[in-house]
């Protein structure tokens, strides 16, 4: 398999920008055809940023899983489509062929179909990184039921919350996952979540841990018992076959929530022909990803990376692609070193956390690997710094590999701003150039268009590109509100980004209260709520601080009715609050006890005093005359953390 539509040199990549500028329709037509379609589209694109309304390919019928699977069989069927790294490097590892990934996904449609999951219908799965995982999401995409993955980090409240938002009828679980050196029981996470639910009907098993779990008669099933009776289903004379659905280019394929400034986490949906187009598009481009390469994202299926980089691009190139189930540090911190050496890795794609938290650990870990399958690096998820690029530029990519700073989010979909490896030069620290078909500009507070080069302003997008979000599900007027309404006729991504004289850009981070901790998105409000349920908790206000390995951290201010004993006991039960109404992943790094908080005379919490005073800087804190209780505010340096 050969790429159409990968760019090759610098030269083509300036010709596919202007072309996508001048015509986009034109642009993304010529790339759609490098898919299988069961029917072209009729209109290539209708839109506009004020409902919003995105429609890409209109017309046109397809099922993702031909193009991520069916397509490639004739010619790559004994070709690894995944190969699974499992949390114990002592486990047999599994390579899944195409061929087997074909059948799997046949076999796991007909157990969705014989538990009575349609087309359109919401199917939660909260898993750890297993093949059954892929096998689930592509499950679901081949009949057309919108699948909706949540991190193995959520809490049951998150969980319960989602099903609700989602109107989620049918679950797939595990008993439970491996991580490094626990067994995170994830089937009683779930029993959690479903007390007092009335909707979910069917909740399947995948046995991986084999952690006793209570099986409810009639709701719970094994995954092991369902594929086995569906196999038979799906084979007709040694053929396997499990029709797919025909879907519409904008049938939802799935849902994925993410946090946002305000309120509880909204669902994203990105929809079918689009959201495949683009992914493949960038991964083959970004990556420069050639047939036999195997591809190694080291996030989780749960993000939206291991979603569009994990398995719907690659798979949609025909690409190998790693799915590792443990965690950088365990047994040791060589772990990612051990397994790009084990399967002669060519291209690996990882979060600036974890370079940094890799780098702590000292060089000691990567000496005795060889590394020399290495040809591209990547970093998703946050800025990274220049030490933390160093270092993986030298120590990593021996410094011959490119490496691409790929900045992108949940609601795109895709990497937009990115060099592309080794065809457009890196420059450390910055994401650089968009990618064709993207049209990023600058605005001021009030929206105006800041021109030019060497400038910073608030990151918005022009036009659209094929995987932008549709909108946020159940709730149509919340997308327009968070996305299309700060700034009139243009998507605004919440970011910041400095232009340097070349045009290069380099996100500076978010301008809204959004947090983003170790490369997970986190809301102040959504961590502030958390913390208020918790007895005794007066109020709360939450700020993000410079954390070495994790980019930001949590810093929490609390006013306590009276704290009962020890204030680090006390620290201990809000953690454990936190820990159940959102999950392990938002506990505050630091939690500082307040009499008062900063705020104006309307009642507004100043949070430019609260960041500055979190990240160390007692001076210059501004004008804060306007404050109901200056005083306060010398209280709160005086208890700083
Ligand atoms: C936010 C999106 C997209 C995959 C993972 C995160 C930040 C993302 C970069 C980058 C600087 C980055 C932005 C963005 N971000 N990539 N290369 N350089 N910042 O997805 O959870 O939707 O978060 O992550 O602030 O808005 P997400």
């Amino acid at each position: 398999m050969s790429y159409p539509y990968q760019i090759k040199s610098a030269a083509q990549y300036q010709d596919a920008y202007k072309k996508s500028k001048e015509d986009p329709e034109g642009f993304w037509s010529e790339v759609a055809e490098g898919f299988y379609w069961r029917k072209k589209w009729d209109k290539v694109l209708d839109w506009n940023f004020s409902e919003p309304k995105t429609e890409w390919f209109k017309g046109a019928k397809l099922n993702i899983t031909e193009n991520c699977i069916d397509r490639h069989l004739e010619k790559m069927g004994d070709k690894p489509a995944i190969i699974w790294e499992p949390n114990n490097p002592e486990e047999r590892t599994r390579v899944v062929t195409y061929n087997r990934l074909h059948k799997r996904v046949c076999q796991f449609a007909q157990v969705l179909k014989n538990n009575g999951v349609k087309k359109g219908d919401r199917v939660c799965i909260y898993m750890g990184m297993v093949p059954e995982l892929a096998y689930a999401v592509l499950g679901c995409a081949r009949i057309g039921a919108i699948h909706s993955v949540i991190f193995g980090g959520f809490s049951a409240q998150s969980i319960a919350d989602r099903l609700y938002d989602a109107n989620a009828e049918f679950i797939v679980t595990c008993d439970g996952a491996y991580r490094g050196n626990k067994d995170i029981p994830l089937k009683s996470v779930i029993d959690d979540a479903l007390i007092g639910n009335r909707t979910v009907k069917k909740v399947i098993v995948y046995t991986r841990t084999r952690t006793p779990v209570s099986m409810i008669k009639g709701r719970d099933v094994w995954w092991e018992d369902e594929m086995e009776h569906a196999e038979h289903q799906v084979e007709q004379e040694g053929k396997v076959t499990f029709p797919a659905e025909e879907m519409d280019a904008e049938d939802p394929l799935f849902i994925l929530y993410t946090s946002g400034s305000t309120g509880k986490p909204k669902g994203v949906v990105h929809s079918c022909a689009g959201y495949m187009v683009y992914t493949a598009y960038s991964f083959v481009n970004v990556f420069q990803y050639e047939p036999g390469d195997i591809h190694f994202c080291t996030a989780d299926i749960g993000w939206i990376t291991g979603h569009s980089y994990i398995l719907y691009g690659p798979l949609a190139a025909g690409a190998t692609t790693m799915m590792f189930e443990g965690i950088p540090t365990w047994p040791d911190a060589g772990r990612f070193w051990d397994i790009i050496d084990k399967y002669k890795v060519n291209i690996l794609y990882t979060a600036p956390t974890a370079i940094r938290s890799l780098m702590g650990f000292g060089l000691g870990h990567v000496h005795g690997h060889k590394l020399d399958s290495l040809k591209v690096l990547g970093t998703v998820g946050e800025p990274i710094n220049q030490e933390a690029w160093n270092w993986y530029d030298e120590n990593i990519g021996k410094g011959k590999c490119p490496i691409v700073d790929t900045w992108w989010q949940t609601e795109t979909g895709g990497i937009l701003i990115s060099n592309m490896a080794g065809i457009t030069p890196a420059k450390a620290t910055y994401a650089t150039l968009p990618l064709p078909g993207v049209d990023p500009m600058l605005v001021d507070e009030n929206g105006k268009e800041i021109e030019g080069n060497n400038v910073s302003g608030n990151l918005c997008i022009r036009h659209p590109w094929p995987s932008i979000i549709r909108t946020t599900y159940g709730d149509h007027e919340r997308c327009r509100l968070n996305y299309f309404s700060a700034y009139p006729e243009l998507y605004f991504t919440g970011d910041g980004a400095y232009r340097d004289e070349e045009g290069n850009y380099r996100i500076t981070g978010r301008v809204d209260d959004v947090l983003n901790v170790s490369g997970h998105r986190l809301g102040t409000a959504e961590v502030e709520n958390a913390i208020n349920m918790h007895a005794g908790v007066v109020e709360s206000a939450v700020v993000g601080y410079p954390h070495d390995i994790k980019g930001q951290g949590v810093y929490a201010y609390v006013i306590f009715e009276h704290v009962h004993g020890d204030e680090n006991l006390t620290r201990q039960d809000i953690l454990q609050t936190v820990t159940r109404v959102i999950g392990p992943i938002a506990k505050p790094d630091k939690i500082q006890f307040v009499p008062g908080l900063p705020k104006t005379r309307s009642g507004k919490i100043m949070r430019r005093i609260l960041r500055k005073i979190a990240e160390g800087e007692m001076e210059n804190l501004g004008d804060t005359s306007t404050l109901l209780d200056p005083g306060v505010v010398d209280e709160i340096k005086k208890g700083k953390l």
